[in-house]
């Protein structure tokens, strides 16, 4: 049986409203930038980015549809990217001429997000924009331009909001930092 995500948390470091707030204000800029555009596609990155889409999108004003792509990075219980990008699940929209805005939970080393880049540029969308939830700036190892940014965070272990220890604890309202040395829940 997992324990409570009390068993892992060290601290709180993002709470809800700071959360919310900042998504609002995401949100609002997102709309003034895209105001005159058409065909705009949300792809949200699963799983991590869930939670994400879901209360950004309604602070987003103009007319969007919305499309997933899987990916994996990480061998299941690391904390670290592989620098090996799978592609689990291609979007079903034909984002060719459309306007692409990629909403992601964290850019870490930024092996995936620049994975994802190729993979979707080769469709030739009319843009493609990258937003973050969470940036850990001094972790990257490759370079990815990033348009929006929630938050930048340091070089810690998050959890909550969409981000998983193991596959658990997503549904947390807010960002978490995961004790130190602390042993993994056993997920899935
Ligand atoms: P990157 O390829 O190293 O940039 O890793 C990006 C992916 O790693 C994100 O989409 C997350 O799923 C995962 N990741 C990176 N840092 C964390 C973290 O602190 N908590 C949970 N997942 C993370
Ligand atoms: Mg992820």
């Amino acid at each position: 049986m997992p324990h409570s995500h009390e068993s892992y948390l060290d601290h709180i470091l993002i709470d809800e409203d700071a959360l919310q707030n900042r998504i609002a204000e995401l949100g609002a800029e997102i709309s003034a930038d895209y105001a005159r555009k058409q065909g705009i596609v949300l792809v949200c990155v699963l799983r991590g980015g869930v939670m994400f889409l879901c209360d950004l999108m309604r602070h987003i004003n103009v007319p969007h549809a919305i499309d997933f792509l899987a990916v994996s990075s990480y061998g299941s219980g690391a904390r670290k990217s592989t620098g090996v990008v799978r592609i689990e699940q291609d979007l079903r929209t034909n984002i060719e001429g459309r306007h692409v805005l990629i909403i992601e939970d964290i850019v870490d080393s930024g092996y995936t997000l620049a994975a994802i880049q190729r993979f979707l540029d080769v469709r030739r969308p009319a843009s493609l924009k990258i937003c973050t939830l969470l940036n850990k700036q001094e972790r990257r190892e490759i370079e990815v331009p990033m348009d929006y940014v929630g938050f930048n965070i340091g070089d810690e272990f998050v959890f909550g909001y969409g981000l998983d220890l193991d596959e658990l604890y997503r549904n947390l309202p807010f960002i978490g930092v995961v004790k130190p040395g602390v042993e993994l829940p056993e997920g899935f």
